[in-house]
């Protein structure tokens, strides 16, 4: 199935009039569902992709920050939209540290500010993220896939949680099995899921201690290609310190920017940029399914894969319809 077939005409045509249709009418039922604006907000899904062409072109390193957030808002809270929310005090979710690399807060703002001017109260911005991500991954030359809509929006963050929910790079199999199954994703979302670090970059500080010190005594990840990590090494100097404290890698060298498989050949051949990455090769289950998509001569079952993980990870903990809210800003700050 060819890539260009997934997207809908009917989005390709919504995305072509935004601006010149609004229309509105009551709110359908809360439960999930592909399509649950068009009763309310039939141009919602086409301004999103507007919106999102137009954010990408100005900055495409922009497309994997808002995938990221996507698992970022579903991990904490459920996916209700509250890593937006804003904390005077330093204690919202954007505040926690998983999160201080988090960018992408002005584009979903962005996309809400144009769809409050057309459905003004009737798209939540947890929707809003997840449409974000669909159509970042696509417009990454990744699959297309019907996302479920209908969530509403929390009013509730607490960096806590965020420090709790979302597993650390350093992440061995078993505690990422952990992290995932109280969401109720299994070994083959992981390691479909993790499939995202084919498009993206990682600060050294993510990874920096599997190239220096290890174990505490100055040495290097055994787990981790030689060759690898001297090249690891020379983007990311010891001190981290100054300008060290930006540096930046691609998390899928040579195809950073495209969503494809080169993700698993690359943690096939040098263990992955992070622990948890190369994690997948330390169980039976994830390390089987890497190494098939490492020698797979299409994407189309991977993209297929990812497709049901995403809308699966997209319903975890979704507030029901007596819950929740839909608002004007998504990022208001909460103290
Ligand atoms: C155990 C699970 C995971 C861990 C430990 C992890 C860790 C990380 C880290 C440390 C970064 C680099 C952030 C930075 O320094 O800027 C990153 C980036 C990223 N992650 Fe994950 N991740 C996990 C799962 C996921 C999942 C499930 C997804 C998507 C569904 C995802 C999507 C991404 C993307 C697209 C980026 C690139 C962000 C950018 O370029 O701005 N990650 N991840």
């Amino acid at each position: 199935m060819s890539r260009e077939r997934r997207l809908p005409l009917v989005l390709a045509l919504a995305a072509a009039v935004v601006g010149v249709l609004a229309v509105a009418s009551p709110r359908a039922e809360a439960e999930l569902q592909v399509g649950f604006y068009n009763a309310t907000c039939p141009i919602a899904e086409g301004v999103v992709f507007a919106e999102m062409h137009a954010i990408l072109h100005e900055d495409p390193t922009l497309a994997p920050s808002l995938l990221r957030m996507h698992y970022h808002d579903c991990f904490v809270q459920g996916c209700d939209g509250s890593i937006m929310l804003r904390s005077r005090r330093g204690t919202a979710e954007r505040d926690a540290t998983p999160n201080r690399s988090m960018r992408g807060y002005d584009a979903i703002e962005r996309i809400k500010a144009r769809l409050e001017t057309l459905c003004p109260l009737t798209v939540s911005c947890a929707d809003i993220i997840a449409m974000a991500a669909r159509d970042a991954v696509y417009l990454s030359k990744g699959p297309w896939y019907g996302v479920e809509t209908g969530r509403r929006d929390g009013n509730v963050t607490v960096a806590e949680y965020a420090e709790n929910d979302l597993a650390p790079p350093d992440s061995n199999i078993v505690d990422v099995k952990t992290f995932f199954s109280v969401k109720s994703l299994t070994a083959k979302d992981i390691v479909v899921l993790f499939g995202s670090h084919s498009i993206g970059t990682s600060h050294c500080e993510a990874f920096r201690k599997r190239l220096y010190n290890f174990t505490g005594a100055m040495d290097q990840d055994p787990s981790l290609d030689a060759r690898y990590a001297r090249q690891l090494r020379k983007l990311c100097p010891r001190r981290g310190g100054g300008r060290g404290r930006r540096a930046k890698v691609p998390m899928d060298p040579g195809s950073g920017f495209t969503f494809d498989l080169s993700y698993y050949r690359h943690v096939l051949a040098t263990g992955g940029l992070f622990q948890s990455d190369g994690s997948l090769l330390h169980d039976p289950a994830t390390r089987g399914y890497v190494e098939r998509m490492a020698n797979a001569s299409s994407p189309d079952e991977y993209y297929q894969d990812f497709a049901a993980a995403m809308v699966k990870m997209g319903r975890t903990d979704v507030l029901p319809d007596s819950l929740g809210e839909v608002r004007a800003t998504c990022g208001v700050f909460v103290d």
